[in-house]
């Protein structure tokens, strides 16, 4: 496997594959085990991630890479093999979060800004040589038009903070993901969050130019442009691709190779009826996938539930949803598919 930038950029948005965002922090992971009525400890995460990257069907043939947390990295399979050289095997990269989660934006209450850049460098550095070639980083955007939410502030701090992680990971031979999720739990319509997502995205592209980041060696992973859940409105497929293909025709430079979606709450349909929408309306400049967390584990995480003998049927979840969207990724999914 190749080592510039621009190379392993290409790979994780190959055609027809996507990435497999199994970052969940300690915090994140409990609540989804909670659902599950799994105790979140270091081995039932281990169990759990390594029933996923032993899903050889999906990973072959589906899915580019995988992002994983700090623990997973270093975490063995339960026959002592590292769980980074299960992902290798199969042919994903391994990619890790490195942001140090988001919190509240001092005088701006509602806004956040994600932290972690102190010691970034050399987390980097460990992280490389532990097998990542390729990180996250997520700032968060929320939108509450009454509370004037998210504030100018906000976007250009957490922009500013994406374009030095992203920076640093090209420093490292890392490339970088470059997540600023703008929410979609709110009640705004279509039209408040494509406004604020426009803002974001014009004012990240300055901030990553001003960097000197080389966006061919960067892949975006953006919010779709969609409807707040509490608005009531559920756009169509036809709908958020139109709206989302415009904006990222207006300010995404297609020098960036790829765009790897969030799911963001989306049902696991839904996320995958949508970027398969995106890609109906094509040709694009930059290749548009996923990068799903909900989107590819709520399904394996039911049929797993903590169980051994539940293992292969959760593989097979797991399988199904990361072909659906690997069809998605290439405009050929269709509805009938899912009961297939
Ligand atoms: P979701 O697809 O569940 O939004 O998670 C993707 C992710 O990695 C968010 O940072």
């Amino acid at each position: 496997m190749s080592e510039r930038l621009e190379d392993i950029a290409a790979a994780m948005v190959a055609d027809g594959r996507g990435i497999l965002a199994a970052d969940e922090s300690s915090g994140t992971i409990k609540k989804r085990f909670d659902a599950i009525g799994v105790p979140s400890t270091e081995e039932t995460r281990r169990d759990y991630r390594e029933l996923l990257f032993r899903s050889t069907e999906a990973m072959k043939n589906y899915i580019s890479g995988v992002i994983l947390f700090d623990e997973t990295i270093r975490q063995k399979a339960a026959d002592g093999t590292p769980l980074v050289d299960l992902i290798k095997a199969t042919g994903a990269i391994p990619g890790i979060k490195v942001d140090k989660g988001a919190k509240p934006l001092a005088g701006f209450p509602g806004d956040t800004i994600t932290e972690g850049l102190d010691g970034l460098r050399e987390r980097l550095e460990e992280y490389y040589k532990l097998g990542a070639r390729f990180a996250k980083w997520r700032a968060v955007i929320d939108i509450d038009v009454a509370k004037g939410v998210p504030s100018a502030t906000a976007i250009g701090s957490n922009v500013h903070a994406l374009a030095r992680y992203a920076a640093l990971c090209q420093e490292a031979g890392i490339v970088p993901i470059v997540e600023p999720e703008v929410l979609m739990d709110g009640s705004h319509d279509i039209a408040t969050c494509y406004e604020v997502t426009k803002a974001t995205l014009l004012k990240l592209y300055g901030e990553l130019y001003a960097a000197r980041v080389k966006l061919e060696g960067t892949v975006l992973k953006p919010n779709m442009v969609i409807a707040g859940k509490k608005s009531g409105k559920a756009n169509s497929p036809e709908e958020v691709a139109e709206w989302t293909i415009k904006l990222f025709r207006e300010v995404v430079p297609a020098a960036v190779p790829g765009i790897a979606f969030l799911s963001g709450g989306q049902s696991d349909e839904e996320a995958t009826a949508n970027l398969n929408a995106i890609n109906a309306i094509g040709p694009h400049p930059w290749k548009l996938t996923f990068s799903y967390g909900r989107a590819l584990q709520a399904a394996p995480q039911k049929a797993w539930s903590g169980k051994a003998e539940n293992v292969a049927a959760a593989q097979a979840a797991f399988s199904h949803r990361a072909r659906m969207n690997g069809l998605a990724a290439k405009g050929q999914w269709k509805n009938e598919l899912e009961a297939a």
